[in-house]
């Protein structure tokens, strides 16, 4: 089998050593000649890449392992590009988090005004990125998981539209696992059907491959429970505050009981909950630099101290095996059927072509091929074409450096009361984002 050459790009991510033991259990499915970790801060890299390098001497001492952060060496002579950055690190998600919530709005990473400003300091990042790649690895494909995705992804489609870049999300791949289990089934088990924006959607149909429809009964569950299962089988959506969310899909569902809903949707149907639930001096970036973070760096100094990876090993990031999955499709022209944010293009009838969407795809060789979804009731068409649109004015602010569209993005985001309490944010952010975003004027 041919064997492939990978740099991870956001290479101090607390998620690289998760997904780099992933590779490592799928070797047999994506064999790897060359591993790389790209990262431009180099110090917070090679903690990690200092741990990996004695993992990957023990576990795989043919695969050739280097970390680094001159773009050159990183992508010349690469097949794929695994890219999950975050302009700012938690330092700004933090901000993101905060400085709505001291106005009353909800602070998310992806969502409403955290995300409109996420967005901002990711697209230059992003698109900088595409450009190394094709420059040094032309015919190099990026499978992209840095959020966030909906704006990353209508950035690329406008600046970047020739570019091979796939946007994925690993949220639906989590409740994916979720309701699988509460049917008593494994993920590849079922086929979907789902339309919507990323972070923004709902299942219409889960069957399993002999065509027997399941939405019905794992509907009656989710009307009690949510997403909540017994026992824990999403291994990324774990933390306390993710319970809570998993919990409220019961009543995301209520709002429309004919379709499965999408986690994130309770940021946009219950802003007002999630502002009284939210603690203003501690959210979802210090949970965690508290959890995740500090976990996997003390492990990567421990095995660093020791030299050696025994008795002390990361935990491999098995919800990430949708990154070999597409990987696959790709390299070895599978025709798998995944969630991927995509060009509209009809595939939603009566939805904008040039939205980017979030549909089940056929993926192979040239890329994937989206399934069509029909049309999709008023409701969600309208709700969806509000956020596309908070979208396209967030990369249309950034093109043209323009104050004016990035407060109508604000004002016209679901999460945000009015055109006031959007400027007095706004201008918060610009504040705390100077040297990430473009001037505006
Ligand atoms: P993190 O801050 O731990 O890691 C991000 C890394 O990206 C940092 O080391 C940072 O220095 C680096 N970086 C920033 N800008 C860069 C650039 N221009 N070029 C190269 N590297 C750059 O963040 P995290 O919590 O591990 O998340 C990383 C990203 O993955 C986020 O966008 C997050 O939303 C996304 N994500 C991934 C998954 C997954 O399953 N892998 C799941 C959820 C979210
Ligand atoms: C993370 O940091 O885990 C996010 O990317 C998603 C979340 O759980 O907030």
């Amino acid at each position: 089998m041919k064997k492939f050459s990978v740099v991870i790009a956001g290479g101090g991510s607390t998620y690289t050593p998760g997904i780099v033991m992933m590779l490592l259990d799928n070797l047999d499915r994506f064999p790897l000649r060359t591993l790389k970790l790209y990262d431009n801060d180099g110090e917070r890299q090679a903690m990690l890449g200092d741990a990996l390098d004695i993992v990957m001497r023990e576990k795989a001492p043919d695969i050739e392992f280097s970390f680094t952060t001159d773009p050159e060496e990183a992508f010349t002579d690469v097949d794929f590009c695994f890219a999950h950055i975050r302009t700012g690190k938690y330092e700004m998600r933090e901000k993101d988090e905060k400085i709505p919530l001291k106005h009353g709005v909800l602070g998310q990473e992806t969502c409403g005004p955290g995300g409109i400003a996420y967005g901002m300091r990711s697209i230059g990042d992003m698109i900088e990125m595409i450009d190394l790649m094709e420059k040094y690895s032309p015919d190099c494909w990026m499978l992209n998981y840095s959020n966030p995705a909906a704006i990353v992804a209508e950035a690329c489609r406008v600046l970047r539209p020739n570019s091979k870049v796939l946007n994925i999300c690993d949220m639906p791949v989590g409740t994916l696992r979720r309701i699988s289990h509460i049917i008593d089934k494994e993920p590849q088990d079922l086929e979907v059907r789902y339309f919507g924006l990323n972070h923004f959607g709902w299942w219409t149909s889960i069957k399993d491959k002999e065509g027997n429809e399941y939405l019905p009964a794992i509907r009656d569950y989710v009307a009690e429970n949510g997403y909540l299962t017994q026992k824990e089988v999403d291994t990324q959506h774990t933390d306390a505050s993710w319970q809570d969310t998993h919990k409220k899909a019961k009543d995301l569902l209520a709002v429309d009981p004919r379709f499965l809903p999408n986690t994130y949707l309770k940021y946009y149907l219950y802003p007002d909950y999630v502002v009284e639930h939210s603690n203003p001096d501690h959210t979802r970036a210090n949970e965690v630099i508290a959890g995740r973070e500090k976990t996997v760096f003390s492990m990567a100094k421990t095995i660093i101290k020791n030299g050696t990876s025994e008795g002390c090993e990361f935990e491999m990031g098995a919800h990430a095996t949708f990154v070999v999955d597409l990987a696959r499709a790709i390299a070895f022209n599978t025709h798998e059927r995944m969630l991927l944010i995509v060009e509209n293009n009809g595939t939603i009838a009566n939805f904008d072509d040039d939205a980017m969407v979030e549909v089940p795809c056929i993926v192979g060789s040239n890329g994937p091929e989206p399934l069509s979804q029909g049309k999709i009731p008023e409701f969600q068409r309208a709700l969806m074409y509000q956020q596309v649109t908070v979208e396209k004015l967030v990369v249309e602010a950034y093109i043209e450096g323009s104050y004016q569209k990035l407060w109508q993005a604000l004002t016209l985001s679901k999460t945000v009361p009015s055109a006031k309490v959007a400027k007095e944010i706004l201008d918060d952010l610009i504040e705390a984002n100077k040297g990430y975003w473009p001037e505006l004027h």
